[in-house]
């Protein structure tokens, strides 16, 4: 099988929370164009779920793993007024800050307890962060306790992670299924990534 090399690799191979940190640190200038050359479409597969599951104005919304903001910057021009970003990487949420559409951007720990209230948020959007070396099923509790109930979860999720208990950790949780895509490739342009799914949830 083809492998990852340059930040792929580097971000793929992290093995603990701080190495993904200092890989997302480094690459986050180049971040944008390098997934751009890509063809990367997990932004554009979640934001499709999203407009397909969450009312219009609905707030506020999380972007969890907000990256640069390839995903949650385009929520206002959809119609939802508040957005705000986590994520583990500082270099990263710089870049994001620069596209000058989060309400709030804070350096959170997926996996760890979150910095916000009980239903505090009426949906929350993950792309490209359930993958091999980041967050896992681990981080679901923290990402129901704050959606509030009714509220939509969308998260796009490598297969193997979904099939090695993602799914059925997933199926423990108070959240219902609303639809699941078929597997594709989120990019297209590197021979070495694997499938992914997207999936969108009604926190119950
Ligand atoms: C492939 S990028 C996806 C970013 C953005 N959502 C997108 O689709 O372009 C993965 C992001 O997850 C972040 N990340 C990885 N592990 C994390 C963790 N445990 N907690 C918070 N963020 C994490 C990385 O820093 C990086 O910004």
């Amino acid at each position: 099988m083809a492998q990852h090399d340059g930040h792929l690799g580097a971000v793929y191979g992290a093995s603990a929370p701080e190495q993904v940190a200092a890989a997302y640190d480094a690459w986050a200038e180049t971040y944008d164009a390098e997934m751009a050359r890509n063809g990367y479409r997990h932004p554009a597969i979640g934001l499709a779920l999203m407009a397909r599951h969450l009312p219009r104005g609905a707030a506020p919304i999380l972007d969890a793993g907000v990256g640069t903001g390839l995903t949650g910057s385009w929520f206002g021009l959809l119609g939802w007024p508040e957005v705000e970003g986590i994520d583990i990487s500082e270099g990263m949420l710089a870049m994001a800050a620069r596209k000058g559409a989060y309400a709030r951007l804070t350096r959170a720990v997926l996996g760890e307890t979150l910095p916000f209230a009980d239903g505090q948020f009426a949906a929350v959007i993950s792309t490209g962060v359930f993958t091999t070396g980041h967050v896992g099923a681990e981080a679901l509790p923290e990402l129901m306790r704050i959606t509030r109930p009714g509220g939509v979860l969308v998260l796009t999720v490598k297969e193997t992670l979904w099939q090695g208990g993602f799914a059925q950790a997933l199926a423990a949780e108070p959240a219902d299924l609303l639809e699941q895509t078929v597997p594709y490739v989120s990019m297209p342009g590197d021979p070495a990534t694997t499938p992914s799914l997207a999936l969108a949830l009604r926190r119950r």
